[in-house]
């Protein structure tokens, strides 16, 4: 080879790879010789393991902490190697526990998984699930972010960044507009949460906002059966009232005033985590779970399970009771590293995720409605997002219009200063923005 071409080789696999430290294209090449009845073989003894005590946490199995059928590993598409890494911390010597080769029957079920379900493959440390529009507004800090945003908002010229509102017909021009902005494609300069934050990969306090509980949903010895046999149910059937069942058994295995703030919080991320690796199946991609905004999925359990309420909402809530990892009381292998423990800003990425899955706080457990308005408009000026909040606002007040409910909103809008901007053109659009949203809602309301 000459050295020419060799260099372009090297620059065609770094292009690649560069920055996939953990990228798989071709780990299930294999599987895609093997037939339908092949992988389903391989998938069924793969949920044996998948279900089998392992040595650590009581004994806790893989299911009682992931996917009920692993689908979340195969959706996000992690290696061979961080399959076994992340596993073989579950390996036990016991007879009815998981071994070593038990593993490797884990690993042909998440591959023989990807090949069923035809899953795009991606890289976990990139791909973050319901991420709107795909990645995240880069900035140095918060602030350019927020501008990054203002930019996005300006360049897809809607009217209410160019019109000014003087008539009730343009207001309500603007309402209808405000309605319809789909809010899964505008990307934004907050960053969601990995489905994982592996503390091998992060050093950051981040490792506790991604999706996986750290301590696991497992029952008492006379509810595991019956666990179990949900478990099984919506593996056989993923549909609403499978999950539903899952979900509501789920909240009955604890009492929350008798365990600590880590366990609090991982029963609160298995609800997340249930509800989100249902979408993967609805959507069929990462890529598409990316578009989606979550919101039909809190609705459409409520037919059977009506007190579900908001989880990823509740977990946004749960890092601003707790605004410090010291509370967690965290074990060292969680702690390795930290050189920060403040947790107050793994809120707003849940509260954003809480907000995209009831925009309009029909199940959120706030106060009152205005009051979960409230909380995510003052995080987000609190965090010199102030773009975003005026889009949360607006987004929020036209989806409630659209149903007929209104409530004061003044406490979300009118008590934040105005803030000012590095350019006249970023302060002119901001204040352009709210007088128009100002007067939408003056327009509006007087329809009624
Ligand atoms: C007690 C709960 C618990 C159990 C049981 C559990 N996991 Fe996990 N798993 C987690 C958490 C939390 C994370 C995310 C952070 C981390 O890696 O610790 C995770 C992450 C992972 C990852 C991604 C790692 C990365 O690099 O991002 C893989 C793969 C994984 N688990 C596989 C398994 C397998 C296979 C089993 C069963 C043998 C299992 N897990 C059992 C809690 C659990």
């Amino acid at each position: 080879m000459n050295t020419a071409f060799r260099t372009i080789c090297i620059i065609a696999v770094l292009i690649t790879f560069y920055g996939c430290n953990d990228s798989v294209t071709t780990e299930n090449r294999d599987y895609e010789l093997l037939s339908l009845n092949e992988l389903d073989e391989h998938i069924e003894i793969g949920l044996i393991a998948w279900r089998m005590p392992g040595g650590i946490t009581g004994g806790s199995a893989c299911v009682h902490c992931h996917a009920p059928d692993g689908l979340d590993l195969a959706y996000l598409n992690y290696s061979d190697f961080t399959l076994r890494r992340r596993g073989a911390e579950h390996v036990s010597p016991g007879i009815e526990t998981l071994s070593a080769s038990k593993l490797e029957d884990i690993v042909n079920m998440v591959r023989a998984l990807q090949v069923k379900h035809n899953i795009d493959l991606v890289n976990p440390r990139e791909s973050i699930p319901f991420q709107p529009g795909g990645n995240v507004l880069q900035g140095e800090d918060n602030r350019g972010r927020d501008q990054a945003f203002a930019k996005v908002i300006k360049a897809s010229s809607f009217r209410f960044t160019t019109v000014a509102i003087d008539s009730k017909s343009e207001a309500l021009r603007q309402l209808e507009e405000w309605q319809q902005l789909p809010v899964s494609d505008i990307p934004i300069g907050i960053e969601l949460n990995h489905w994982s934050e592996d503390p091998y990969y992060s050093r950051s306090v981040r490792i506790l906002s991604d999706w996986v509980p750290a301590v696991s949903i497992k029952p008492a010895i006379n509810d595991e059966e019956e666990w179990l046999g949900l478990q099984i149910n919506y593996t056989n059937k993923p549909g609403n009232r499978e999950l539903a069942n899952l979900l509501k058994y789920g909240s009955l295995l604890y009492d929350v005033s008798e365990i600590g703030a880590l366990s609090e919080l991982s029963r609160l991320k298995y609800k997340a985590l249930l509800i989100a690796q249902h979408q993967f199946r609805e959507a069929g991609t990462v890529e598409q779970v990316q578009k989606i905004t979550l919101k039909n999925s809190i609705r459409d359990l409520q037919q059977y399970y009506p007190e579900i309420k908001n989880p990823f909402w509740e977990i946004g809530v749960f890092f601003d009771r707790h605004p410090s990892a010291d509370y967690l009381d965290l074990p060292e292998n969680l702690m390795r590293g930290f050189s920060e423990s403040n947790t107050a800003e793994l809120a707003l990425p849940w509260y954003w995720l809480g907000w995209m899955a009831d925009p309009t706080f029909e199940f959120t457990d706030c106060d009152d409605p205005g009051g979960c308005l409230a909380v995510i408009s003052d995080r987000l000026a609190e965090e010199g997002f102030h773009f975003h909040r005026v889009f949360v606002v607006a987004k929020t007040v036209a989806a409630m219009a659209m149903e007929d409910k209104w409530y004061p909103f003044e406490p979300a809008t009118q008590d934040q200063p105005v803030p000012s901007f590095e350019t006249p053109e970023l302060q002119k659009l901001y204040e352009h923005i709210t007088e128009n949203l100002r007067l939408m809602l003056d327009y509006s309301a007087s329809k009624k």
